[in-house]
C-alpha cells in the first residue's frame, strides 16, 4: 500500500469530566502524554497524508509544543474544538486538505489503536463510503426499567463501536453539516440518514480512558507494546 489518500483527524478538545482532569489526553500512559500514542499510530499508518489535531483552548499551546517536538514528513496541524464531540470533528473536517478522500476519526482518549486499523478502515471506506472498528459485546446486557431489568438484550448481534471510524468526504460531509441531533459518534449520522457503515475489526485492547482506573489497565497494554517494540504499533 504505497498511496497515501486519507486526512486523520484525532479529536483531543474534551473536558475530561469523567476522568477528573481536563487535561486527559495529555496525562501521561507509560510516560508520555496520551495522545503522543495516537499520534504514533497515525505517523505509522501508510494511507495517511495528514493529520489535524483538534484542541480544547486550554490544552492548544501544549499541544502545539508537543506536535513541534516530532519531525515527520506529514504535516501536522492544530485547530480549536467546540462544545460537543460533534463539533470538535466538524471542527477538524473544515481544517483538512480539501482535495483529501478519506477521513479517519480517531479519539485521543484511544492510544491502543494500530496502523493496521487506521489503514484497513480507509481502504474499506474508501471501497464503500464508511467503515468503523468494533468489538462484539462480552458483558450481558440487560435492558431496564429505572431499577428494574425488563429483558436480556441477545448479545450475538451487539458491537461495541470505536474509533479509528473512517469516512469518504463526499459522504461524511453533508450528513455532518446537515445533522441536527447529537450523535456520540459519526457513524451515528450516517445511520440515522440510511447509508451503509461496514463494521472492521478494533480490538478488545482498544479501549478509551474514560475514568480514572482506564488508565491503569491502558498502561499495563502500553508497557506491553513498549516491550514487544514498534511493530506493534503497525500489526
Ligand atoms: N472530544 C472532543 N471535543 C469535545 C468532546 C470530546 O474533541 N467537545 C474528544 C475527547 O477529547 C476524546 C474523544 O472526543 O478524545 C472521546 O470523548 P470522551 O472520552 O467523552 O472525552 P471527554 O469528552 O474529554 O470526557 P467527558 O465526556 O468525561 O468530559
Ligand atoms: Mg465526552
Amino acid at each position: 500500500m504505497s498511496e497515501r489518500f486519507a486526512s486523520a483527524v484525532i479529536v483531543a478538545a474534551g473536558r475530561g469530566e469523567r476522568f477528573g482532569n481536563s487535561g486527559k489526553v495529555l496525562s501521561l500512559a507509560a510516560g508520555r502524554p496520551l495522545l503522543d500514542w495516537s499520534l504514533d499510530v497515525m505517523l505509522a499508518a501508510q494511507t495517511v497524508q495528514e493529520i489535524v489535531v483538534v484542541c480544547g483552548e486550554h490544552t492548544r499551546d501544549a499541544i502545539d509544543r508537543l506536535i513541534d517536538d516530532r519531525h515527520t514528513g506529514i504535516p501536522i496541524r492544530t485547530c480549536l474544538g467546540g462544545e460537543q464531540r460533534q463539533d470538535s470533528v466538524r471542527a477538524g473536517l473544515a481544517c483538512l486538505d480539501a482535495a483529501v478522500e478519506v477521513v479517519i476519526i480517531h479519539d485521543a482518549a484511544r492510544p491502543l489503536a494500530t496502523a493496521g486499523m487506521v489503514d484497513d478502515v480507509a481502504v474499506v471506506a474508501r471501497g464503500h463510503g464508511a467503515a468503523i472498528t468494533a468489538v462484539p459485546v462480552t458483558d450481558t446486557i440487560k435492558e431496564v426499567d429505572v431499577d428494574r431489568i425488563v429483558r436480556t438484550v441477545p448479545r450475538e448481534r451487539l458491537r461495541a463501536a470505536q474509533t479509528p471510524q473512517a469516512f469518504r468526504l463526499d459522504v461524511l460531509g453533508p450528513v455532518v453539516a446537515g445533522a441536527r441531533t447529537a450523535f456520540t459518534d459519526e457513524a451515528g449520522a450516517l445511520e440515522e440518514a440510511g447509508i451503509p457503515v461496514l463494521i472492521r475489526p478494533g480490538s478488545h485492547a482498544n479501549m478509551k480512558v474514560t475514568v480514572p482506573e482506564d488508565l491503569l489497565l491502558v498502561e499495563a497494554l502500553l508497557a506491553r507494546r513498549q516491550d514487544e517494540g514498534v511493530a506493534d504499533v503497525s500489526s
